[in-house]
């Protein structure tokens, strides 16, 4: 291994996790930020992000950090970071492939000492069985004698400004008990809130997939719960406070659950058990319920303007947000989606408004034009569908107006005081 002095940094995948550890690294380190994305390059070298997670006065601020494309200008660092996605493909299965291809541009580029750190979550085992024997051929080295690994899974939350890449605790781990030191002194260096180094990379990968299925199985409880109360004529939220007055009873809330971590994370651990014969049931009873929220909120709104003699075909229905989660950009994994295709199934006429997600990135990903103009009078039936800030702050009144007098307001999320909408989950 290389004397700490000398540490230079690649970071492999400068997306939501990727950038802010590439920013704070490079105010200290000298680092090489890497993206096959050759647009997010431009727009950075621009000091522009376009996540929204770095403004551009803190970009200037890592005076030692440039943006490439091109893999050769990682060649002289040391210690690499790999932050690229993990997604799931339509079978729901772990889908490795950006993984994969960031270990072999990684393997090309490895010298003997160099440490490669994996920040993608994954499930228990993938980085030794899976990115290893890829560093390995594609570099001509020996794991744990020419080169080490590192994992460090990021727990960065998109759009929340409090809880920042250097302030929230860090898990860090390595292939040999000195690269683990390694690591989590490199990490001490940018995270003030201190880290915690777990005895092997397996108990790290472990510890960060199930922090996202702890909160997926509990969102799933109240879901189902949700469901129950609404069929037995309860209202949830008054159950929910009620309950809440109990000092150790958790403040879940039911919704939709979207977005590239939560609703994927739990699947990546799922196929993990099923590849050594054992059948998770709570996790994917989770799974189950929470995939099936949006259709179930469409279901409980057509009931809803039935009982109010409102023909459903051919409604105007306005979705009002449209991003996995309030202010912020991420159109990805959205679960909005399955509220819109429903109402369209029974053909109702969907107009989808958010002010923060990008009209091009939607139209691209989901075939939805956005609605730019919010017309009053025009509607049936307004679902508020994300607790965008600019929704709370419109409050029922404006919002009301957007529907016809008769039309009805069904708040997914709390957004609005619960006696001022029609229906909430
Ligand atoms: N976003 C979050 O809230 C969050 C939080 C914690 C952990 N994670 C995990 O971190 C990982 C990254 O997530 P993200 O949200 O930052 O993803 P992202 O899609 O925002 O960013 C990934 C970036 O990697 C780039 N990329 C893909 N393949 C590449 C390759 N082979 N070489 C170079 N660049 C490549 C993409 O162009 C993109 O810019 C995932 O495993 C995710 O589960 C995400």
């Amino acid at each position: 291994m290389h004397s700490f002095a000398d540490t230079k940094i690649g970071i492999i995948g400068l997306g939501y996790v990727g950038l802010p550890l590439a920013v704070e690294f490079g105010k200290q380190f000298d680092t090489v930020g890497l993206d096959i994305n050759a647009q997010r390059i431009a727009e950075l070298k621009d000091g522009i992000d376009r996540s929204l997670e770095v403004d551009t006065e803190e970009l200037a601020r890592a005076k030692r950090l440039s943006y490439t494309t091109n893999p050769a200008d990682l060649s002289s660092c040391n210690v690499y970071i790999v932050t690229v996605p993990t997604p799931i493909d339509e079978h729901k299965r772990p889908d490795l492939t950006p993984l994969q291809k960031a270990s072999e541009t990684v393997g090309k580029l490895l010298s003997k000492g160099d440490i490669v750190v994996y920040e993608s979550t994954v499930y228990p085992g993938a980085t030794e069985e899976v990115c290893v024997p890829i560093l390995e051929s594609h570099s001509g080295l020996i794991f744990n004698q020419d080169f080490y690994c590192g994992y460090s899974p990021e727990r960065i939350n998109p759009g929340d400004k409090e809880h920042r890449v250097t302030n929230i605790k860090k898990i860090t781990s390595g292939s040999t008990p000195e690269c683990a030191d390694f690591v989590d002194k490199l990490y001490q260096k940018i995270i003030t809130a201190g880290t915690h180094k777990a005895s092997s990379i397996k108990v790290a990968e472990a510890a960060k997939v199930i922090e996202n299925t702890q909160r997926d199985v509990n969102i799933a409880l109240i879901n189902e719960l949700a469901i129950l109360f609404n069929k037995l004529g309860l209202n949830t939220l008054e159950v929910l406070e009620a309950a809440g007055s109990k000092w150790n009873f958790l403040p879940f809330r039911p919704g939709l659950v979207g977005g590239h971590c939560i609703g994927v994370d739990p699947y990546y651990l799922t196929h993990k058990a099923q590849e050594i014969g054992y059948h998770p049931e709570i996790i994917l009873a989770g799974r189950r319920i929470n995939d099936g929220m949006g259709e179930y909120v469409a279901n409980r709104l057509v009931k809803l303007m039935t009982q109010r003699r409102l023909q459903v075909c051919q409604a105007n229905i306005l979705i009002m947000g449209l991003t996995f989660k309030e202010n912020c950009p991420d159109i990805r994994n959205t679960r909005v989606t399955d509220i819109i295709k429903e109402l369209e199934s029974y053909n109702a006429r969907v107009d989808v408004y958010d002010p923060w997600a990008n009209p091009e990135e939607v139209h691209d990903e989901y075939g939805i034009d956005l609605v730019q103009e919010l017309p009053t009078g025009k509607y049936d039936a307004v679902v508020i569908a994300v607790a965008h800030r600019e929704f709370k702050a419109m409050g029922p009144q404006a919002i009301r107006a957007l529907a016809k007098p008769q039309g009805v307001l069904f708040d997914v999320k709390y957004t609005l005081p619960h006696d001022s909408v029609d229906d909430y989950l």
